[in-house]
């Protein structure tokens, strides 16, 4: 039952795999299956494009602007980063119930952009496709510079060519920046005008160049850009690179988790504490999703925003909420904090109150809650072995 619920596994077949074509697809006709299916002119709706859609957030947004009547489509090259039965889950779910279609594409391809441009005539982009993660960072760097400093310019290449020879109105571009451009600030919270200068992993280094980026291009053709500073994004359907999707693995596996440790000492101004690890500002993705809604609805033409819950909390309590909600015990080793991590994130969000309306609402324990209930129906499928039958 619980597996029902999840999505209709066997209900899928092998024909539906068409759904995904590889770039040599007919835009056109997908554009034309779009227009009939939503029952409604395209002129009167918006059309977004959202790249990285088969990624955590990109999943979220898509499923919501669809749910409020956008004309979404998304692209995603679905690497194996990390399991791609679980991207072609996603996609498979925002096709089937939410009549979301999914090119496999390279944000790198600049020509398949532009025609798929050409074709659909987006009015707002949403970017998300990215090379995620931190520590990955110190063993594949080329996947970042790739996807997030390539990739970022043969989308705005592509939106800028394929405007100007059908003479249309560039697209709202809003793109994910990171908390991670704070890198090893002391400063706390950390604020949109405090200086991004000392990255602290190559990670970083690509999102702050998103961010000059934009400015080049704001200037220079005029692209309305937002960059939204995500903070430690988690929720159902979850990236299983993260810290909280690990530790939920390790607990519900019985096996041993690695808490890292700081060397200094990190003050929490919100608790009024000091502790010596490390501290996020976990931010649930029913929040992230209105901040980013917010960013595309208004479209303002130059800015950074943090998207951040304001409210930091140690890594060691987000375990224990996890022990209490799985009913098990973590299996605690303790380590040293590894490269290219920060101590602590704390996000200044009263810019991002002021122009988006964002408030965040859903706090650690309910989201976490959120997560584990959806975590264990994904355990359940991956063990009933249904994956490789559906995709
Ligand atoms: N989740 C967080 O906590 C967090 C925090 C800060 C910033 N971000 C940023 O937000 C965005 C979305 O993150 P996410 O957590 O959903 O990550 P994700 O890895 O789940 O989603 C990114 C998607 O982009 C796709 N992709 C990567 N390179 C691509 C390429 N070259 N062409 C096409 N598709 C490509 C991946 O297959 C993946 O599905 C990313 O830009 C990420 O850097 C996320």
């Amino acid at each position: 039952m619980a597996l029902e619920c999840f999505v209709n596994v066997k209900g899928f077949c092998r024909k539906e795999k068409k759904c995904f074509p590889k770039k040599s697809v007919c835009f056109s006709t997908r554009w034309f299956w779009l227009v009939c299916s939503h029952g409604k002119s395209s002129s009167l709706r918006r059309r977004v494009l959202v790249t990285g859609a088969a990624g955590f957030i990109g999943f979220h947004v898509a499923k919501s602007l669809g749910q409020q009547g956008d004309l979404v489509v998304g692209i995603d090259n679905f690497n194996n980063y990390y399991d791609t039965n679980l991207k072609r889950l996603r996609a498979q779910v925002l096709l089937h119930q939410f009549g979301i279609a999914l090119y496999e594409l390279d944000i790198t391809d600049q020509r398949s952009l532009e025609k798929l441009n050409q074709d659909y005539q987006f009015t707002h982009v949403l970017h998300l496709a990215a090379q995620a993660g931190v520590q990955y960072s110190l063993v594949n760097p080329r996947s970042y510079t790739s996807s997030n400093v390539e990739g970022f310019v043969s989308l705005l290449e592509a939106l800028k060519n394929s405007c100007q020879s059908l003479q249309l109105d560039l697209p709202v571009v809003v793109y994910a920046s990171s908390s991670s451009v704070y890198g090893k600030n002391k400063k706390v919270p950390f604020c949109e005008q405090d200086p991004v200068t000392s990255p602290a992993s190559l990670y970083a280094v690509t999102k702050i160049s998103n961010e000059l980026l934009a400015q080049v291009y704001h200037q220079l053709y005029g692209f309305k850009l937002t960059g939204l500073r995500y903070f430690t994004v988690y929720g159902a359907w979850g990236r299983p690179d993260m810290s909280y999707f690990l530790f939920a693995e390790a607990i519900h596996e019985q096996r041993e988790l690695f808490l890292y440790q700081t060397e200094e000492p990190v003050h929490l101004p919100i608790h009024s504490g000091i502790v010596k690890e490390p501290c996020r500002d976990f931010t649930h993705i029913k929040d992230i999703v209105k901040g980013t809604i917010a960013a595309l609805d208004k479209g303002y033409d130059l800015e950074v925003f943090n998207l951040g819950n304001c409210y930091p909390q140690r890594i060691s309590y987000m375990v224990e909420c996890l022990e209490t909600l799985l009913g098990k015990k973590a299996l605690v080793q303790y380590r040293p904090l590894p490269m290219g991590d920060v101590p602590c994130t704390y996000a200044d969000i009263n810019k991002a109150q002021k122009f988006l309306g964002f408030e965040p609402q859903v706090d650690m324990k309910e989201g976490l809650k959120d997560f584990c209930e959806w975590f264990l129906r994904w355990k359940e499928l991956k063990a009933a072995d249904l994956l490789s039958m559906s995709l």
